[in-house]
């Protein structure tokens, strides 16, 4: 075996040349991005229900109606406001547990908490996915649905946990906030359960800044979404809803959103084949380095290839092999360091950890509803912990030219081969 110096040791890096930021959607902005917003900004009409049939919010909910094949969606503020009026679509609410990923960002438990429910963790797996055997094993007589989070496009196992979830009687929520345009076994992700959910803030496939969606088969669950994210949707829509009217919030996208995110979602498809060609360069590249492997994916072709993961033996492999990659001049990063408090481990959900709310009676975790000897500790999933300490990821840009792609897998293998 050929064993580089590695930069790390003062040897010369694969790569001098500074990456391009990661960016996805953001990177893709241009002319018709601006011209779209400038139109609306120049029609005056920035409010989605002053001129319902030419909005560019129900224009964007056409979109996603056709890429999904749901029958409902709707435009909302954000991913944030699209899990809180998913839930609500689907009626959970005080006393229901929703199991989810310790592997999320944090506003995947908050939008349980702010429904009144409370968040049941589930370790994830090597896919960086909820596991499906523990989620069962966490079902109790509470739990009222499963929130699986298609993290960093990778997409969870649909087909068991659809099967837990009708086995149990369960409804499903996915949050699809960072695998948008994701598929699994030819269906698109946010389809598969009985309520999807996505985000179009900067950091995503696609993006308006901020900005979300709903989609849903259901129409009682899509008339309870839009009451939620609206508390007028009764006035403008009356003769729409059969649902008696409850308080809303107001999470209504605007019009300058909707024109841009209408853009962007024609991007969409260009933007995830470029990077799913980027990954699969790399993947072939690296297969059979020693000492490291990719992270088994549920479906490598729905995956949207945003992400090189692999995994170490040990997380102390892991950081070094992180390190060593960075020296190599690649932007590599661990997913779990207990330096850095990332809000995409569960042990830095602090206001989880903690029970904590801005409720003077503690609700909803003071609920008479809910199970009080329920707690929560930051060791409580280490087989989570234990996963992601020993994962180093890379984000991929569909800006990414074939030499970056080469880059990445040569300097892989150059560290592979000299921690071997
Ligand atoms: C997995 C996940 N869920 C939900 C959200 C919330 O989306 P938003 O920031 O649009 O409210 C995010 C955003 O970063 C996310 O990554």
């Amino acid at each position: 075996m050929n064993k580089e110096k590695l930069a790390i040791n003062g040897g010369a890096p694969v790569t001098t040349r500074p990456f391009p930021e990661p960016w996805l959607g953001p990177a893709a902005i241009g002319e018709e991005e601006a011209q779209a917003v400038a139109a609306v900004v120049r029609s005056g009409k920035i409010f989605r229900y002053l001129a319902p049939e030419s909005s560019q919010c129900a224009a964007l909910e056409r979109l996603f109606r056709d890429f999904t094949g749901c029958r409902y969606t709707l435009a909302v503020g954000g991913g944030t406001a699209a899990l809180i009026c998913g839930l609500v679509g689907l009626g959970v609410g005080d006393g229901d547990e929703v199991i989810l990923p310790g592997f999320t960002y944090v506003a995947s438990p908050s939008s349980i908490l702010i429904c009144g429910a409370v968040p049941v963790i589930a370790e994830i797996d090597e896919s960086l996915t909820i596991d499906p055997v523990d989620v069962e094993r966490k079902i109790t007589a509470r739990t009222r649905a499963i929130m699986p989070v298609h993290m960093r496009g990778f997409p969870c196992n649909m087909e068991r946990i659809m099967d837990i979830a009708r086995r149990h009687n369960l409804l499903v929520i996915e949050d699809c906030a960072q695998a948008c345009g994701g598929m699994y076994k030819g269906k698109p992700l946010g389809a598969l359960g009985d309520v999807g959910c996505f985000s179009l803030q900067q950091y995503k496939v696609i993006t308006a800044g901020e900005g979300g969606l709903v989609a849903t088969n259901s129409r009682r669950v899509y008339e309870r979404a839009a009451i939620r994210h609206d508390s007028a949707m009764c006035f403008w829509e009356p003769a729409n809803t059969t649902t008696t009217p409850f308080p809303g919030e107001n999470f209504r996208m605007n019009e300058m959103e909707g024109a841009l995110a209408c853009v962007q979602f024609r991007r969409m498809a260009e933007i995830l084949s470029r990077t799913r060609a980027l990954r699969r360069q790399i993947y072939e590249a690296v297969g059979d380095c020693p000492g490291i492997k990719t992270c088994p994916s549920t479906d490598p072709e729905g995956d949207c290839g945003i992400t090189v993961a692999l995994l170490l033996d040990s997380g102390d492999k892991a950081r070094l092999f992180c390190e060593a990659l960075k020296a190599e001049g690649i932007p590599a990063g661990s997913v779990y360091d207990k330096s850095i408090p990332d809000r995409h481990v569960y042990c830095y959900w602090e206001y989880v950890m903690e029970k904590s709310s801005h409720d003077r009676n503690g609700r909803p975790w003071s609920s008479p509803l809910h199970d009080q000897t329920r707690n929560y500790h930051p060791d409580m999933c280490p087989r989570t912990l234990a996963i992601l300490g020993r994962t180093v990821v890379i984000s991929l840009s569909q800006t990414y030219e074939d030499c970056h792609a080469r880059w990445i897998a040569e300097a892989i293998r150059k560290v592979a081969t000299a921690l071997a």
